[in-house]
């Protein structure tokens, strides 16, 4: 029934309203201010890069020329034809592959730069994709960020809770509420740099938002490794 229920989405709002009209849903925020933060998330990439959950593609003309391989992934079909249209004639060689983030046809250690705008509201589970994000870099690769996240204001996050149920249709499947910041906090990157900002002229309870840069420490960090050997030995003594 539920996949009944999301194949008629996918064929009606999700392609011709949700990936149809995507661009011209945000074109007001992207003239008032969005276009130069995704230039400015994006500053930092160089090297073999993959971003993720690229939608059709608007960070794409943000790319520096520090990036010799750019592969953008989107499991979403409405949108991945949108995508396909808007590189077809492109300057920039791209590589188009079709991949949710939590499982990315490429090995261990293969990117320098992982980027994503606007995804961690729309995947089922965070944490599935960060640590595939983590997987896919190099030691010391970095994973650049911009998310809409949850309000720090109590009363706005209170409204964000309150409309969260019909923007997950409207907005197919996002989450206008989700605490992201703490998500990657308690990931095994490692934030190296966080801009708290705002989505220029965006409705209240989708205002807040967060630009910034995550590492693949060297070696993982403390409180994951620990979690990580409490989980080996709780196998160990289990006489399951
Ligand atoms: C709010 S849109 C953002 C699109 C684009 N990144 C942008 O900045 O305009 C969310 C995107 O995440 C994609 N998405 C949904 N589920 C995903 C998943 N499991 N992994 C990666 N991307 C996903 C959607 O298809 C959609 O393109």
């Amino acid at each position: 029934m539920a996949n009944l229920l999301k194949k008629a989405y996918n064929a009606t709002w999700g392609k011709y309203v949700f990936a149809g009209m995507y661009d011209k849903f945000l074109a007001k925020v992207e003239g008032y201010g969005l276009s130069e933060k995704r230039a400015e998330f994006l500053k930092p990439a160089y090297g073999r890069t993959i971003e993720l959950g690229t939608g059709t593609g608007l960070n794409l003309p943000h790319y520096p020329d520090a990036v010799d391989e750019l592969i953008l992934t989107e499991p979403y079909a409405p949108m991945v034809m949108k995508l396909e249209e808007k590189t077809r004639n492109h300057p920039r060689r791209v590589q188009l592959v079709v991949a949710g983030a939590e499982k990315l046809p490429y090995p261990d250690g293969y990117f320098d730069t992982v980027a994503a705008a606007m995804i961690l509201c729309t995947v089922p589970d965070p944490q599935p994709a960060l640590r595939e994000i983590e997987r896919v870099l190099k030691p010391g690769g970095q994973y650049l960020f911009l998310e809409h996240v949850r309000n720090k204001d109590p009363k706005v996050a209170r409204k964000q809770d309150i409309i969260q149920k019909g923007w997950y249709w409207f907005g197919n499947e996002c989450h206008c509420n989700r605490p992201t910041v703490q998500t990657l906090q308690n990931s095994s990157l490692e934030i190296a740099e966080l801009q708290e900002t705002k989505m220029p002229g965006a409705w209240e309870f989708i205002e807040a938002m967060v630009i910034g840069r995550a590492v693949r420490p060297l070696t993982p960090k403390a409180s994951v490794a620990a979690s990580a050997n409490s989980h080996a030995h709780a196998d160990e003594n289990c006489d399951c």
